[in-house]
């Protein structure tokens, strides 16, 4: 053969499996983050970077089943010609695609449809859709723990699955786990016939661990489990210290998502913290497989590699997004990768078979000593020196926001200097600084990846965040005497005060306590605190008697305060869910205006090369109306990822202001905004029904005190 020949047959091959693959991988969106490899990436391209100022409302479908803080963080799917998507009360429905007509909706609410309550409502990301047949279609999505199983065609359960087309995610966890908080958030993925999920759990000492598992398409029969906690000898058994805490601890879970190398049946996953997330004593040791991001055999649950990005995490920094399969040119060499992004601002860029990091990463010591007794640091943390972080990594004076009034300025500045500051360092009784905060850097929303450039985008808030650690109550149980007043403040500060703070004020996310007496009877109190609702975990494990007293307590029914506590026969408390600290919520940095304590952006999109291990282009993502109105570009906190197209654009939403936008993927330059009816705290989904293009995205609001809203909204060309 002659050398010209080998050439040719070369670059036809390449050619054609180019050809082969690309455009049906990524001409559908029928997988929640667009395909398997979760990348978001569009090849549609009849919206392009010359027309997408013409886009218009093709659609707007109006779920009717909004509430005051009700939130859509949906990833829509879209399938034959039809949308499936998720209301606000989790209904799962489907839609015409091209017309936004309803199709059927199923409630998990209603009298037939299982046993959710009607308060135990979460946050659902979105559906995972099998196909065994033109007959069979089905879609798995869940509603708290409720994993159901949906006809797509008539949006029925599937009786053949589960418990009539149902699946207690409280099963088969290995141990006795039925008072614990465990909950479907992030859809799973389906490989061949099975469908691989993880969940959210609590933060708390009480948790639920977040082993990762896969479930029989068609039976709901549980096929394997990988321990993300591991068990006597299996690997990363001997990075905990205390030999038996497999079997009391909670956390590292996979709640983020995944993604999947379908060819080679390799399965992506991150593994979140440990619990309790802010302190550490009662799990010495570096915590695998806790912030870790992990290859598994997706056919078997076998550990095929691991790399963890945080060591014995104290400050909840977790993987929050899925690691994504992309390809890097490197030295000369084309290289199969995956990419993981994380909440502190970095980038990991890890050799797909082994799991090593393609570019340096050093072990940075890092402050070893903890205020807090019985917890133990680890001395170092991984840190990459080459790959560019796309936010900013501390705080300093200099980085204080000036655009205030000088005595807020001097507020917060008073404040930094009480706090401890320093990247990694450990909380404290003082105050720690968490930044980028607690909700990233980058969130839940995830990179979008182009493979035609290698650029990654990846959205991301700088907004500070204060640690604040305080000493725990003794449980209720264990100080004889008390009164119901006493039990019930004991009770609070155990379980309640690290959202709802210590004089039940509220912060973040989390709402004020204060004059709940007019808005619950005590019967909806208990139903709330039993089963949670969206961001509140329920708390199944506590007594009837800790319950009524709490809710005496935030009811403010006072008489019955002076009662002596008697606690019904409680099962007894695992002595690990109590710990000797707490944390007094999770409360932002912010000045007496309300605005992030740090200087603008506050929220970002970054292109990143990785090709060249470079940032291409750096966007501010969002606005303040008032301060655009003074000629600042301030960016605002974000939630929901971006989508790349063949066409030559970045679309996002995700910001606080509800506009929706379209950037030129190449140079970050704005090509078209447009209002949202609500904010699109969501990423939006890009398909194509009789040669029409369409994006779409969920506009549901209800956070960062937006506006809640109940629908969803398709652009299209005119
Ligand atoms: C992990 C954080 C977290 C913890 C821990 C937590 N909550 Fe909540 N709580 C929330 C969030 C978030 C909401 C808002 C839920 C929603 O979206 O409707 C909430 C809402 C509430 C409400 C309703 C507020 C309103 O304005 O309607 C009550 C009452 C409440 N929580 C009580 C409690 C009690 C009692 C505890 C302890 C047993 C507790 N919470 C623990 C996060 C938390």
């Amino acid at each position: 053969m002659t050398k010209n020949f080998l050439f040719y047959l070369l670059i036809s091959v390449g050619l054609l499996s180019a050809c082969h693959r690309q455009p049906e991988k990524y001409s559908t969106w029928s997988v929640y983050g667009g395909s398997k490899d979760n990348i978001h990436y569009s090849a549609a391209h009849q919206i392009d970077t010359d027309n997408v100022g013409q886009l218009r409302p093709a659609w707007e479908y109006h779920t009717g089943d909004a509430d005051s803080n009700s939130q859509i963080q949906v990833n829509s799917i879209i399938v034959d010609g039809i949308l499936y998507g998720v209301s606000p009360r989790l209904k799962i429905f489907a839609l015409d695609a091209a017309t936004g007509k309803l199709k059927w909706s199923f409630d998990p609410a209603r009298p037939d449809g299982g046993v959710i309550q009607k308060m135990a409502l979460n946050v659902c990301r979105g559906i995972a859709y099998y196909r065994g047949s033109a007959e069979d279609q089905r879609l798995f999505y869940s509603a708290g723990s409720s994993l159901y199983c949906i006809d797509a065609l008539t949006g029925c359960p599937v009786p053949s699955f589960g418990e009539n087309g149902m699946i207690d995610l409280h099963d088969d966890l290995g141990r006795d786990v039925k008072d614990l908080y465990v909950a479907g958030t992030t859809p799973g993925i389906i490989y061949k016939d099975l469908l691989i999920v993880g969940d959210r759990v609590a933060e708390e000492a009480a948790a639920a661990p977040g082993h990762i598992r896969a479930y029989d398409v068609h039976t709901g029969r549980l096929r394997w489990i990988f321990h993300t906690i591991p068990y006597p000898g299996e690997e990363g058994y001997s990075s905990w210290a205390d030999t038996a805490a497999y079997k009391h601890l909670g956390g590292a879970n996979a709640w983020s998502g995944f993604s999947l190398d379908e060819d080679k049946g390799v399965l992506f996953s991150p593994v979140g913290s440990a619990s309790f997330d802010f302190y550490g004593g009662r799990r010495i040791g570096d915590d695998l497989f806790a912030n870790c991001v992990i290859a598994l055999d997706a056919a078997t649950g076998r550990r095929i590699w691991h790399y963890q990005t945080v060591h014995h995490d104290v400050w909840d920094r977790d993987p929050p997004t899925p690691p994504i399969p992309v390809t890097v040119q490197k030295d000369g060499r084309t290289i199969a990768a995956v990419v993981q992004v994380t909440k502190s601002g970095l980038v990991f860029l890890l050799d797909r078979s082994t799991g090593q990091p393609l570019y340096p990463v050093v072990e940075r010591p890092v402050p070893s000593v903890s205020e807090l007794a019985g917890e133990k640091l680890s001395p170092t943390q991984p840190v990459p020196t080459v790959l560019p972080s796309f936010a900013r990594r501390s705080l300093t004076e200099a980085d204080l926001n000036t655009l205030v009034p000088d005595s807020s300025y001097q507020d917060i500045k008073k404040k930094l200097a009480g706090y401890h500051s320093n990247p990694f360092d450990p909380p404290s009784r003082e105050g720690t600084v968490i930044f980028p905060g607690f909700d990233g850097g980058a969130e839940w929303g995830g990179p979008a990846y182009d493979p035609t450039t290698g650029l990654l985008y990846v959205n991301a808030n700088e907004m500070p965040w204060i640690l604040t650690m305080v000493n725990s109550a003794p449980p209720p149980a264990a100080a004889g005497g008390m009164n119901v007043g006493q039990a019930a403040r004991a009770l609070f500060t155990a379980n309640c005060m690290t959202c709802h703070g210590p004089e039940r004020q509220g912060g973040g996310n989390y709402p004020s306590l204060i004059g709940m007496k007019k808005k619950y009877t005590e019967d909806q109190f208990l139903t709330l605190v039993s089963s949670g609702r969206r961001m509140m975990p329920a708390f199944r494990q506590l007594s009837p008697a800790e319950k009524h007293a709490l809710a005496a307590f935030i009811l403010d029914n006072t008489p019955s305060e002076q009662r002596p506590f008697v606690n019904d026969n409680k099962t007894p408390e695992d002595p690990y869910f109590h710990l000797p600290y707490t944390s007094t919520g999770y409360n932002k940095f912010v000045t007496k205006e309300g605005y992030p304590a740090v200087m603008p952006p506050w929220g970002t999109l970054t292109a990143i090369d990785l090709n060249k291990a470079a940032i291409v282009w750096r966007d501010t993502l969002g606005d303040y109306p008032e301060l655009k109105a003074r000629g600042i570009h301030s960016g605002t906190e974000n939630y929901g990822g971006p989508v790349v197209t063949a066409g030559g654009l970045l679309f996002i939403a995700a910001t606080s202001d509800a506009k929706f936008r379209a950037f030129n993927k190449r140079t970050g330059q704005l090509l078209w905004e447009t209002d949202l009816p609500a904010a699109g705290f969501a990423t939006p989904s890009v398909y194509t029904v009789d040669g029409r293009q369409y994006v779409v995205i969920a506009c549901g609001g209800g956070k960062l005190h937006k506006k809640s809203g109940d629908s969803y909204v398709a652009f299209a060309l005119p």
